[in-house]
């Protein structure tokens, strides 16, 4: 077999954003650009012989190109093993189990996550560490490094590997296993959850409706959901896999995942309502008319987790984003647990959950996960949502009501301006920066600012620090907006403001949370100038 290196050049803008390095399809299939980043995440991991690495992605478009020009690049490399999923298709979840569970030198995930798939849409990559978990700034940093310096690349001349049925090969003398996508994850699901007392409850006429969006969970929930738990045929919906998602946008919220939504506030709702995002990491909860914030979510399940057999013994911790709103934060201090804030991206959970300080995850772009893996896990959070429910014998209403009442209610929404030009939303959150130690005593629509500052991170386990992690500020009361660019988007900037406000007063606890919230919002755009400065007055997204 041929071993040819290729010359080519640094390409600019290869730096790898809050989860892996995510550009328009053409873009990726434009020369060398595939291989040059691949190369770079090579180098910058010191290289891959004799290494053993997990390769899979969420079938999106160009998907099947991409993983035979990465086996072939680690053929020319000298990689001992391959692991890959059949037709090069692994969940971000379970791609996260492979790495950890066969010990594996960490593993490559194709995958732009909930952006759209196509020609003209997005593609991307990522490299996880072996500890299964998103490569953290210091190795992405090192892999940015890499793409700067390139001068060649390595890949073998040979014809495609069949990845069409799980079993062994070679590629010259690197191995290459490919296997089932769904059997080891599905394996750890039945070992976390009580899948006798899911399968009692659905048995008993609990209806549930996932839907998979046209997206890789589409087989895993086929093959938990209906096959092993017993829910009735056809409970998974847009559950066959294609490279466009059908042409939907894969994003498990209300507006992109309307469909779902539209059946769980109509006159024929199932009892449970889920779906997921292109890779399987993200999931929407729904109950019958009653929509569930991840933030929520997170609360709930870090309240109620102990109903589930994984996690019987309690928990140590629990961690969320920053931007994420405080409402688990309410549990932490009720129940005596360790909670830790980090800024946005699934990454900067992954020495808490190493270092066993955390159990529970999550952020309010719909992530919820443990350390069961080393990313976020939308299935995971759908069957434990399943476990409590069929232990305690609630609808998700009363859950919500239940929870509220106890721990009182953090209203919140995220408001999205997509697409803003780049340089006005850096000038917008330059200014507010040299705004804020001028912000606290002063009042804006009727709201008074209680504390300021910039969100910064230092890792209580390696010590790290990660700076301009978002604007925080807080009002008199206990109310918050945060503001954050956001670090996945491909055109322009997405400028995200994040409003959140504490209820403790149960005649109020059923509010439309954009009124609840109305004050909140009016002082974020009186602090922020947003419509002034970027010309929008209303969000693109609200969630
Ligand atoms: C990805 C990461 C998440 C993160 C999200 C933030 O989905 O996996 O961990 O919360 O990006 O995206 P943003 O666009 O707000 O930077
Ligand atoms: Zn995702």
């Amino acid at each position: 077999m041929e071993r040819i290196t290729v010359q080519t050049q640094p390409i600019d803008g290869q730096k790898p954003g809050t989860s892996g390095l995510r550009k328009k399809t053409n873009v990726y299939m434009e020369p060398h650009y595939l291989e040059n980043f691949i190369q770079s995440i090579f180098n910058g991991i010191g290289g891959v012989a004799g290494k053993t690495l997990v390769l899979g992605g969420d079938g999106r478009y160009f998907n099947d190109r991409a993983a035979q020009v990465i086996l072939r690049m680690a053929a020319a490399q000298g990689a001992a093993r391959m692991i890959v999923g059949k037709d090069a298709l692994l969940s971000t979840p379970a791609a996260s189990n492979m790495i950890r569970l066969r010990k594996t030198d960490g593993g490559i995930i194709m995958s732009a996550s909930h952006n759209p798939g196509g020609p003209k849409e997005d593609f991307g990559v990522k490299f996880n560490t072996p500890n299964g978990g998103p490569a953290p700034e210091e190795v992405t940093d090192r892999i940015y490094a890499a793409t700067k310096e390139i001068g060649s690349y390595d890949i073998v001349v040979a014809s495609d590997v069949d990845l069409s049925k799980p079993g062994q090969s070679s590629l010259g003398d690197m191995q290459i296993e490919v296997v089932d996508p769904v059997a080891d994850y599905a394996a750890l699901m039945e070992e976390l959850f009580d899948f006798d007392a899911i399968a009692k409850l659905f048995a008993g006429g609990f209806t549930v409706r996932f839907d998979a969006m046209h997206a890789i969970t589409g087989p895993y929930a086929k093959a938990i959901l209906e096959d092993r738990l017993g829910a009735a045929p056809g409970s998974v919906v847009n559950a066959v896999p294609s490279p466009d998602f059908g042409g939907g946008h894969p994003d498990p919220n209300p507006i992109w995942a309307s469909e779902l939504m539209e059946t769980m506030f109509g006159p024929d709702a199932p009892d449970f309502g889920a779906a997921s995002d292109g890779d399987g990491d993200r999931n929407m909860i729904v109950g019958r008319g009653a929509y569930v914030t991840p933030s929520d979510s997170l609360a709930v399940l870090a309240a109620n987790a102990h109903l589930a057999p994984g996690y019987a013994k309690g928990l140590s911790g629990v961690a969320r984003s920053m931007p994420t709103s405080r409402a688990v934060d309410r549990v932490a201090a009720r129940r005596g647990l360790d909670c830790y804030e980090t800024p946005t991206g699934w990454k900067f959970f992954g020495n808490l959950l190493d270092a066993g300080r955390a159990t529970l995850c999550g952020e309010e772009s719909a992530g919820t996960g443990s350390d069961h893996v080393r990313e976020k896990d939308g299935l995971w959070a759908v069957l434990l949502w399943l476990n409590i429910l069929a232990v305690n014998g609630k609808s998700v209403q009363q859950m919500l009501d239940d929870h509220w009442a106890e721990f009182g209610r953090n209203y919140y929404s995220r408001h999205d301006y997509e697409g803003v030009d780049a340089e006005i939303a850096g000038a917008l959150m330059e200014s507010l920066l040299l705004e804020l130690p001028t912000l606290v005593g002063r009042s804006f629509a009727g709201k008074t600012v209680s504390s300021a500052d910039e969100f910064a991170y230092d890792d209580p386990v390696d010590g790290s620090h990660s700076a301009r992690q978002g604007i925080r500020i807080g009002f008199e009361g206990g109310g918050r907006v945060v503001f954050r660019l956001s670090g996945t988007g491909t055109v322009g900037a997405t400028l995200r403001v994040y409003l959140e406000d504490v209820c403790e007063d149960p005649a109020a606890m059923h509010r439309d949370p954009q009124e609840a919230l109305a004050e909140i919002i009016a002082a974020a755009d009186a602090i922020a100038g947003i419509t002034e400065r970027t010309g929008r007055d209303t969000p693109d997204v609200r969630t």
